[in-house]
């Protein structure tokens, strides 16, 4: 079977809307001039970690790669694991594209070292899954995508605070798939999702990293930052929620009930964040689950006012959006609750 690079698979990767995954640039001078000093007996150890490369040959197919073909898949499940396929390789590629340019850009060796790590592991995530899209016939095009596709510029901080949440929230969704696979290996519908234990603790130290750079500059986690924080927390969880429930048949392929499920990767990224986060998503006030609701409805009420022509098109719009502005406004402002963090951050995946 001959692979072809597909311009629509592309075209997917390409696509700009406010829950795709996007590319990322920041102020690579300024984030070259981190200071790990005092946070040294816990980098070293990561670092040394990170270095003996534990995943070195896990992303091949081996004999546990059982034999699959996307055409048995009904075809509403297959655009949906196409279509989650090509979302999580633009977000590890994403995170590929941003880690090597530091590592090309800075001279900090503490920083340099651990970027170049964290892209070829981010390398090696994607390449796997592009292996996997291979077996459909088709392949995303990353030569292309980082030429063409559009980078968002984020601050550093900015960077910390959504890289860490997306690396932790990475980790729980691999995890909690994998663990329910485990018990319930009749629905594990293609074999990628073997490989997703080891894979998801690359995403936990990389998380990891994170944590250590944002406590290297206690400013980074006090203060007015305190309200990006809740900003990034906020704004990262309602993305997932809204993502996962657009794909209702690849949920229900794999056993799982997307409420449940993205209940417990919530959870699971909070208490993993407490580690370095001085407040935290209080899940358990009842106006959280009704705010997500609300903005994802809105979600999908603005992304349907983009899509339609014409004077129609022109009046809804700005109403939609600004229907989206209040939902996200108002799941913002539900109470966070505190937390005291740790003397040291340093975690280990125990899921
Ligand atoms: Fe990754
Ligand atoms: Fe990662």
């Amino acid at each position: 079977m001959s692979t072809i690079i597909d311009d629509n698979t592309t075209d997917m990767a390409m696509e700009e809307t406010l829950i795709s995954p996007r590319f990322y640039t920041t102020n690579y001078k300024e984030l070259d001039k981190i200071d790990v000093s005092s946070i040294r007996d816990e980098w070293d150890p990561l670092i040394k970690e990170m270095r003996s490369d534990p995943n070195k040959r896990h992303f091949q197919k081996t004999s546990e790669w059982d034999d699959f073909d996307f055409k048995d898949l009904e075809p509403g499940l297959r655009k949906e694991f196409i279509d989650f396929l090509v979302s999580s390789l633009t977000s590890e590629f994403s995170g590929c594209v941003l880690y090597k340019e530091m590592k090309r850009q800075g001279s900090n060796a503490d920083i340099c070292e651990l970027f170049a790590m964290m892209a070829r592991d981010e390398a090696r995530h994607a390449g796997f899954i592009n292996d996997a899209l291979r077996e459909a016939n088709i392949a995303v095009n990353l030569g292309f995508l980082t030429r063409k596709k559009k980078y968002t510029y984020f601050a550093p901080k900015f960077i910390y605070y959504a890289t860490y949440l997306s690396e932790k929230i990475g980790y729980a969704r691999y995890i909690t798939i994998y663990r329910h696979l485990e018990k319930n290996p009749s629905s594990r519908f293609h074999p990628i999702f073997k490989w997703f234990e080891k894979w998801c603790n690359d995403e936990f130290r990389h998380g990891e990293a994170f944590a250590l750079l944002m406590r290297s500059d206690p400013k980074l986690t006090s203060g007015l930052n305190i309200y990006w924080i809740k900003f990034f927390l906020v704004a990262v969880y309602a993305t997932m929620y809204v993502r996962d429930h657009a794909r209702p048949e690849f949920h229900k392929a794999l056993g799982v009930d997307i409420d449940w499920y993205d209940d417990q990767v919530l959870r699971m990224t909070t208490e993993i964040s407490r580690q370095v986060f001085p407040i935290e998503i209080d899940h358990d006030n009842p106006k959280w689950m009704i705010g997500l609701k609300r903005v994802k409805k809105a979600m999908l009420a603005y992304g349907k006012a983009k899509q339609s022509k014409g004077v129609t098109g022109l009046l809804k719009r700005p109403i939609a959006a600004l229907n989206l502005g209040i939902a996200f406004v108002r799941l913002y402002a539900i109470p966070a609750k505190r937390n005291s963090v740790p003397e040291t951050s340093r975690l280990q995946p125990s899921y």
